[in-house]
């Protein structure tokens, strides 16, 4: 009777463990189902049911005195004459940095953010400027407020800008919530101060930008006499994510539809000057509360009547392959902190021009492509249409 307990007991035990096995991965699953499938069929069969955003103008429109509120903060830092000595300028590259990443700002100064660079190697006028808000209090080991959190960076971004020349800060809190507000200061800015700008460009200060590759595609596009551009990489339909732990969670009462108007990836992307003149315009009467600044951006672009296009070689949240072959078609890859000093290197030696030319070597980097970017399970990338490209 005894032993029939407690093999009952123990058998009861492994039921329970098992129900309690399937039930987690029952909800493991579910969740994963819920949050990619369901809701991309949901957005994606409402974008192409509906495809029109015109309720976003209507539902975000707010009188123009309440759309200040987002904008009237203060310049701490400011180089109002950064454009104006130029006659012309290709390219505005605006840099979102936070104060305390001094070590990021120093390495893309002396990579792919130096303007002598690329005025004397690619003959282009390329002005970088880098945004940030105030540095965050930070809080004591005990929750005590610590001394000094603000007022030590702060004093280092006066003489890191004394050197420079090339921040531009405001007074708000720079977060991740508040990044909005560092859009709105961008479109700003170029508005204020580099309206004659051919091309405005806003970057993660962790993305790597190929300048060369970036400036030859501008310069023809610029021949073309481009306009109402807006490309990067491009996130058509995407739903607003709904599960609280997320960092991109977006609450219903922000915005309740399905999904989001089509924009381009924050982490790089560039516009022709009438389109940033054209989204500044549209976010002066715009409620900018919605947090996530590339949909935001999306929401201001719609708004304008300007839509988005795709370059496959602008990476989104993932790193591109290191590889010769790579690195000829390469405009923007995601992730790059500490190695950003050799990527540089390795991008830009003219061995890479050596390897991808030539009938042979345009054989063996179609090979190569389609091995880096077609893999299964490799996401993360470049598309595997841009080993095709
Ligand atoms: C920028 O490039 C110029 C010309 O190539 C070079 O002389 C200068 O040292 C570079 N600046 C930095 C900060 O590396
Ligand atoms: C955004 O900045 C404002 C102004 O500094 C600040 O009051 C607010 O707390 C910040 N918001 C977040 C989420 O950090
Ligand atoms: C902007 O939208 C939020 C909801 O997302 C709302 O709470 C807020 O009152 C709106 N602001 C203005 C000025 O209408
Ligand atoms: C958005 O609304 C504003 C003001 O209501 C209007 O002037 C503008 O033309 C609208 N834009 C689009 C694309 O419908």
């Amino acid at each position: 009777m005894f032993v029939n307990f407690r093999r009952l007991r123990r058998y009861k035990w492994v039921q329970l463990a098992m129900t309690c096995l399937v039930l987690s991965l029952m909800m493991v699953c579910w969740e994963q189902l819920d949050s990619s499938s369901v809701s991309h069929i949901k957005s994606y069969s409402y974008r192409h049911l509906i495809n029109r955003y015109a309720f976003i103008n209507e539902s975000f429109t707010i009188p123009r005195q309440e759309a200040r509120a987002f904008r009237d903060y203060r310049y701490l830092l400011n180089h109002p004459g950064k454009c104006s000595s130029e006659k012309r300028v290709l390219l505005l590259l605006l840099v979102k940095s936070s104060p305390e990443n001094f070590g990021r700002r120093r390495a893309i100064r002396s990579t792919w953010g130096n303007e002598t660079y690329i005025r004397q190697a690619l003959g282009a006028t390329v002005k970088v400027v880098f945004v940030l808000g105030l540095a965050k209090q930070r809080e004591g080991a005990y929750g005590r407020r610590s001394r000094g959190g603000g007022g030590g960076i702060q004093d280092d971004l006066t003489r890191e800008d004394h050197w420079h020349g090339d921040l531009v800060q405001q007074d708000f809190v720079d977060s991740f919530h508040n990044l909005t507000l560092k859009l709105l200061l961008q479109f700003r800015w170029a508005h204020d101060h580099c309206p004659r700008a051919r091309f405005l460009m806003t970057a993660d200060d962790d993305v790597f930008v190929h300048m060369p590759n970036v400036v030859r595609y501008l310069q023809d596009a610029d021949r073309r006499g481009a306009t109402d551009l807006w490309v990067g990489r491009v996130h058509r339909g995407a739903p607003p994510v709904r599960h609280k732990g997320s960092k991109y969670y977006v609450p219903p009462e922000m915005y309740p539809w399905a999904s989001y108007p089509d924009y381009t990836a924050g982490a790089a992307y560039v516009v022709s000057g009438d389109v940033a003149e054209k989204v500044y315009q549209a976010s002066l009467t715009l409620n900018a509360s919605l947090y996530i600044d590339d949909v935001f951006m999306g929401i201001c672009a719609s708004a304008a009547g300007v839509s988005p296009q795709e370059h496959v070689y602008f990476s989104g949240e993932g790193r591109a392959p290191y590889h010769a072959c790579i690195y000829d078609k390469m405009m923007t890859s995601h992730g790059h902190v500490v190695d950003i000093h050799q990527l540089w290197k390795a991008a830009t030696d003219p061995e890479v021009k050596r390897v991808t030319s030539g009938p042979f070597g345009r054989l063996y980097c179609a090979a190569v492509r389609l091995s880096l970017l077609c893999r299964p399970y490799f996401f993360n990338t470049y598309p595997c249409k841009a080993a095709f490209a």
